[in-house]
C-alpha cells in the first residue's frame, strides 16, 4: 500500500498585546523584540495538503480560487523548508494545497499567522504522519512546528499554541533562537475577549515586512522602541498570571501606539492608522472614562480593535460599531492552538 501523504489542519490567528515589528534577520525572519499574543477563536485558516508524485508543479486553491503568483510562490517555499528540516530534502513531490477562511478575506482581516500556521502543521502531517495523519491523529511540537511557521510569518509562531503566547527575541544567524511558548491556556482565562472593528480598505496596505524593515532602516523612533519591549514583555507577563485586565490593557494600548509611532516617525512615514481606527481609539478611552475595562490595539491595518471582558464585550462592540467607517464588529474569545483534522470526504 502507497503512504498517504496527505493531511488537514486548522489554525486561529492571534492578535498580539506586545507587538513584534522589526526584524534582527530578515533571512530567518527572526525578530527584534520579543511579543505576546492572544490566540483567537472563530477567526481560523483550514488548510489541506496533499504531496502527489502526479503533479508536475505545486496548486495553490485559495478560498476556492486557483491562485498563482507571490502567494504559490511562498507556498512553495514554505513547503520546501518544512521537507528539509522534517524529511532532510527538498526534493519532494507536488503539493496540491487548499487553504480556506472561515472570516472574510476581503474586508482585510485574512491572517498570514493562522495562514501559516496551518500550513506547516498540515505539511508537516503530510510529509510525516502517514495513514494516522489522514485520520486526524499526528503528534507533533509545537515548539519544533512554531520555528518553521516563524520562517513564513513571525505572527505565525504565536498561532501554534492556544490562549496568552511569547514569541522570544532572535538572535541572529540562530534559526532555533526566537522559541514560541505558551504562558496560558485559553480556559486559564476565558472571561478575555478582543473586539474588532471592521474598516473597509479602499488601498492596499503595505505589508508588515515592508513596514517594519522600512521603519528599522529609517525611522529615528524604532530604538527607543526595541528598548522598551522587554520591560512590556515582563509587565504583560505578570499581568497576564495576575489576570490584571488593567495592567494588561495599558501595555498593549502603549505597544500598539510606539509601534505606530515608531512606523510613522519612518522616511517616508509609514501610516496604517486611518481616520476610523483613530476615532476607535478615542470611543475604547470614552468607554474606560466610564467605568469599562477597554484597551485599544491595532497592527498594519487600519481596523480598530479593543481588548476587554465577556461582560464588557457586547458594550465595546457598539461603540467601535457607531464609529464612522466601522463595517462591522466581531466579538472573539481566547482560542486554541493549531492541530490535525480527519480528511473529510468533501474538500476542505
Ligand atoms: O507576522 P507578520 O510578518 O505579518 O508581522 C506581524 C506584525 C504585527 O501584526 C503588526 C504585530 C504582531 O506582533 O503580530
Amino acid at each position: 500500500m502507497i503512504m498517504p501523504m496527505h493531511a488537514l489542519a486548522e489554525a486561529n490567528t492571534n492578535i498580539a498585546l506586545v507587538k513584534y515589528w522589526g526584524k534582527n534577520d530578515p533571512t530567518l525572519n527572526l525578530p527584534a523584540v520579543p511579543s505576546l499574543s492572544l490566540t483567537l477563536d472563530g477567526l481560523t485558516t483550514r488548510t489541506e495538503v496533499e504531496f502527489a508524485p502526479s503533479l508536475a508543479a505545486d496548486v495553490l486553491l485559495l478560498n476556492s480560487a486557483e491562485t498563482g503568483g507571490e502567494p504559490l510562490a511562498k507556498v512553495s517555499r514554505h513547503l520546501d523548508r518544512v521537507a528539509l528540516a522534517l524529511v532532510g530534502t527538498t526534493e519532494r513531490p507536488r503539493a496540491r494545497v487548499r487553504t480556506v477562511n472561515n472570516f472574510p478575506t476581503a474586508a482585510g482581516l485574512a491572517s498570514s499567522a493562522s495562514a501559516f500556521a496551518a500550513l506547516t502543521v498540515a505539511a508537516a502531517a503530510a510529509l510525516t504522519g502517514g495513514a494516522a495523519a489522514a485520520a486526524g491523529e499526528f503528534e507533533f511540537d509545537r515548539g519544533q512546528l512554531a520555528i518553521l511557521a516563524r520562517q513564513g510569518s513571525g505572527s505565525a509562531a504565536r498561532s501554534l499554541f492556544g490562549g496568552l503566547v511569547v514569541l522570544g527575541v532572535g538572535t541572529p544567524g540562530q534559526v532555533h533562537s526566537a522559541q514560541a511558548s505558551q504562558l496560558l491556556a485559553s480556559s486559564d482565562w476565558p472571561e478575555l475577549r478582543l473586539v474588532i472593528g471592521v474598516v473597509s480598505e479602499r488601498a492596499k496596505d503595505t505589508s508588515s515586512t515592508l513596514g517594519m524593515n522600512h521603519t528599522a532602516a529609517t525611522s529615528p523612533y524604532f530604538a527607543p522602541f526595541v528598548a522598551a519591549a522587554p520591560l512590556d514583555l515582563l509587565t504583560a507577563t505578570q499581568a497576564i498570571k495576575a489576570r490584571d485586565l488593567t495592567r494588561l490593557g495599558e501595555v498593549a494600548e502603549r505597544s500598539a501606539l510606539r509601534m505606530h509611532a515608531s512606523a510613522m516617525a519612518a522616511d517616508p512615514g509609514v501610516i496604517y492608522l486611518r481616520g476610523s481606527t483613530l476615532e476607535g481609539l478615542h470611543a475604547v478611552r470614552a468607554l474606560r472614562q466610564r467605568g469599562v475595562a477597554a484597551f485599544f490595539t491595532c497592527d498594519a491595518g487600519p481596523h480598530p480593535k479593543a481588548l476587554t471582558t465577556a461582560a464588557d464585550a457586547d458594550a465595546v462592540a457598539a461603540a467601535l460599531a457607531a464609529v464612522p467607517g466601522v463595517q462591522r464588529t466581531l466579538i472573539a474569545r481566547p482560542g486554541e492552538g493549531a492541530r490535525v483534522l480527519p480528511l473529510s470526504p468533501e474538500p476542505a
